[in-house]
């Protein structure tokens, strides 16, 4: 048995999920104890610069350098705050880092990702060593580097009579099929890819509409005012993304700022009031997932369940359930797994798999050409 910290900040750049864990086990034998799950906000300040960074800001190699450590800092603090209260020492951290820029792979380029918040950092101020860097190897056999929490939710979700979808929503929205199955062996069939937007473009209409004094929308309040416009979602729905086929991975790059003036481009033809407008964004969330599903998975699922911050948005919950009647939607709260901490739960099992060599990325889900050891592990000096 190890005890783990998984860190990570998502595309939504909302702060940065930590959880402390006991993990045993190889794969299908996996056990995970969570001990502690907090969320730590970024400073405001800080946000920005990421979301600029993101946005396509131009920063110098000076500045960049100094927003890679203030990022390790805060990843860095986030573990020693979440000791605090489980004193006993932790083996390993198991830290994603801030995505600031990801380029899926075509079929003649590897992809790219770069996550900020590097580990030597991390291993140096927190005496822990620490795996960070987690999909590079996967880029770099051919995969999408993503989505990497897949792995865990069949080692940990699987059921034996039901298929299972898992999906996350956070910025971005990400299943992953779990096949009804009671082999101790990783099943084949199994699959996973990002959907599309999750939260993100909700987000940012947000703070458009409110210029700036609120970032999301809570529980769904302000959309289930609204009305979703079909119409407009319909054309919204076109996009290629939304066709094209698995393995594929996105981000801000695509559903960001300019996507979302793209969508308000759009709107003024239908005469909508703000709340018709995020009622009509939560729908394009809603479909997009349930038109993922039936477009591309060999069968619907017995079973949906959600995680991220996105399972909290009970309007968006309630969209996605008249579009999956009468599959259940439920979390993976509902069965034992904690919806907002599971990713970081998983960037600590990725960081105890590269501890054992143990593969951590699934080449049914990314498309990379063969499993492979994921992150570099930093030791501290
Ligand atoms: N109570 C809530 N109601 C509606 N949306 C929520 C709620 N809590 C969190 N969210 C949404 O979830 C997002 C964060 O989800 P998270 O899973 O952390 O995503 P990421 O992995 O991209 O950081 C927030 O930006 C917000 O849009
Ligand atoms: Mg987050």
């Amino acid at each position: 048995m190890q005890r783990v910290i998984g860190l990570i900040s998502g595309t939504s750049v909302d702060g940065i999920d930590a959880a402390l864990v006991e993990i045993s086990g190889r794969e299908m034998d996996l056990a995970v104890n969570l001990l502690a799950a907090e969320t730590y906000s970024y400073p405001p300040a800080l946000r920005e610069q990421i979301l600029a960074l993101c946005a396509g800001v131009p920063l110098s190699l000076k500045d960049l350098a100094a927003l890679d450590d203030a990022i390790a800092a805060k990843f860095a603090e986030a573990a020693l705050a979440i000791q605090v209260k489980h004193p006993q020492p932790v083996d390993l951290i198991g830290s994603h880092g801030q995505t600031v820029y990801h380029r899926p792979p075509t079929a003649k380029r590897l992809g790219y990702t770069l996550q900020l918040g590097r580990g030597d950092a991390i291993a140096q101020q927190t005496r822990i060593p620490t795996v960070t860097n987690m999909r590079a190897a996967d880029i770099a056999v051919g995969g999408q580097g993503a989505p990497l929490v897949s792995k865990l939710d069949v080692c940990l979700l699987s059921h034996p009579q039901k298929a299972r979808c898992v999906q996350n929503i956070g910025g971005i929205g990400n299943l992953t099929f779990l096949p009804a199955q009671t082999a101790q062996t990783l099943p084949d069939t199994l699959l996973g890819w990002d959907t599309g937007p999750g939260n993100v473009l909700l987000d940012l209409a947000v703070q458009h509409l409110t210029n700036g004094q609120q970032t999301y929308d809570q529980n769904g309040a302000w959309a289930a005012t609204g009305k979703p416009c079909t119409a407009l979602v319909d054309t919204w729905l076109q996009d290629n993304f939304f066709y094209q086929p698995p393995p594929k991975s996105t981000g801000r790059e695509l559903f960001g700022p300019d996507y979302l003036q793209q969508c308000l481009a759009t709107a003024p033809a239908y005469d909508l009031d703000s709340a018709d407008f995020l009622a009509s964004l939560t729908e394009l969330t809603a479909r997009s997932i349930v038109d993922n599903y039936r477009r591309f998975l060999p069968q619907m699922p017995q079973e949906v369940l959600l995680c991220g911050g996105g399972s909290h948005n009970a309007y968006l919950r309630q969209r996605l359930q008249a579009h999956l009647d009468p599959i259940p939607v439920r979390t993976t709260t509902d069965v034992g797994l904690h919806a907002d901490a599971k990713e970081a739960i998983a960037f600590a099992v990725l960081a105890y798999w590269r501890w054992h060599q143990i593969p951590g990325n699934l080449p049914a889900v990314t498309g990379a050409h063969r499993p492979v050891v994921l992150g570099d592990l930093c030791i501290p000096f």
